[in-house]
């Protein structure tokens, strides 16, 4: 039977998904990819000895509790925890304003539901992360793309955006941004919480990237200027422990908090307390500083060996954002290249990446723009794996 319902009728594979589950069917063929394509972090720095040596902890010393039915509000110390973690970025709170999910999509999924089951429209930036425009299309959200300047988003539009619609919430990823590797300044931070108050809206602040600064420059939070509780900020351990633990959290005011509890209690009841437990002991028994810097300091040169590769192969006139942190190179190849129709040539050749044009919520947009992550890979595949790509590119004229 299939279930018929305006619901499902909005659901399809995530393009990200989609691009996943053909790389995993070569892969089980026995054919090696090197993929540009997910959003996945370097396996290879994955604090496995810590976390064994934690999980091994718990086992001996917390009991049966470990795996016990547990709180909906989560791990207390988790939670005091991450309140402090959250001064990284300038953001004073409290356990009492802290929640967890099962990663911050889960996250964005129960804020999209306590908002717009009654309707109304979202603003995203354009582009945007895919994962989140899938759940605001779930629900149905009319989605308002407003345009970024290099410094995150339009101003001017975005206050258009919010006088002519009835706009629940702004959807916003400030550092080193998904898809794009922007950072929205300081100053537009500002003026975003200063909109908010106007146009009494809340922002969505998605930051799972912050701490992959390549410089250490760590920016203050958008939360961290808010004075009245028109900001939620969703955070994730998904890009700097490992995005399999299914952790996120959001700072927000109590009754939000109470809010996403009661959902949690109708949802799934709990997040794992094995993960919860994990965090909270690798956070602030280890050093998290110590393992971030390694990250970024590959990440870093990864992305410049990308860089490098793109300029020397790929065709004259592509424009390459390079991108002060995260996991993303975002490229703009001459007007005439449709990166839909590049794909299959690139992937026959076992090499894949993402269409611009599947980070828009209007169709057919940045047809010749290209995502590539440069985290994943080792620096061998980047630099033969990204030049082959542009003879690919090259061949195709
Ligand atoms: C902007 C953004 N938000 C959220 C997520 C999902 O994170 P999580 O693993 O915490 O659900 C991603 C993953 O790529 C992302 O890029």
């Amino acid at each position: 039977m299939e279930i018929k319902t305006r619901f499902t009728d909005s659901l399809g594979p995530s393009a990200i998904r989609a691009i996943t589950t053909m790389i995993n069917a070569k892969t089980a063929a026995g054919i090696a990819v090197t993929s540009f394509a997910g959003g996945m972090p370097a396996k290879e720095f994955f604090p496995l000895k810590e976390l064994r040596e934690i999980t091994e902890n718990i086992f001996d010393n917390e009991d049966g509790q470990v795996i016990q039915y547990a709180p909906s509000t989560g791990y207390e110390p988790l939670k005091r925890t991450l309140a402090d973690f959250m001064k990284r970025f300038q953001v004073n709170t409290t356990s009492e304003n802290i929640q967890i999910y099962e990663g911050s999509t889960q996250a964005l999924s129960y804020i999209t539901r306590a908002m717009l089951t009654d309707g109304g429209a979202v603003v995203v930036e354009d582009p945007s992360y895919t994962g989140a425009l899938d759940i605001f299309r779930s629900y149905r959200a009319e989605i308002i793309d407003v345009p970024m300047d290099d410094d995150g988003l339009n101003m001017e539009m975005l206050e258009n955006a919010l006088k002519s619609h009835d706009v629940k919430f702004i959807y916003t990823i400030p550092d080193f941004q998904n898809p794009s590797g922007r950072v929205t300044s300081v100053e537009k931070r500002k003026k975003m919480v200063e909109l908010s108050e106007k146009y009494n809206v809340l922002i969505l602040e998605d930051a799972p990237y912050s701490l992959l600064s390549f410089s250490g420059n760590v920016f203050p939070a958008i939360k961290s200027f808010d004075k009245d509780n028109h900001v939620v900020y969703i955070g994730s351990v998904s890009k700097i422990i490992a995005p399999g633990m299914r952790i996120g959290w959001t700072v927000g005011s109590k009754l939000f908090t109470q809010q996403m509890v009661y959902i949690k209690m109708i949802d799934d009841l709990q997040v794992n307390n094995l993960s919860q437990r994990q965090v909270f002991h690798y956070l602030s028994e280890y050093d998290v500083d110590e393992h971030l810097e390694t990250v970024r300091k590959v990440y870093g040169h990864r992305r410049d060996l990308m860089v490098e590769a793109v300029r020397e192969s790929f065709p004259e006139g592509t424009k390459v954002v390079v991108p002060e942190g995260g996991m993303f190179l975002w490229l703009e190849l001459p007007e005439k290249y449709d990166t839909e129709k590049l794909f299959e040539p690139v992937f026959n050749e076992n090499i894949a990446f993402v269409p611009g044009s599947k980070f828009y919520a209007a169709p057919g947009r940045s047809l010749n723009c290209m995502r590539l992550n440069f985290a994943t890979s080792n620096e061998a595949a980047i630099s033969e794996k990204v030049r082959r790509m542009g003879e690919i590119i090259a061949s195709l004229k």
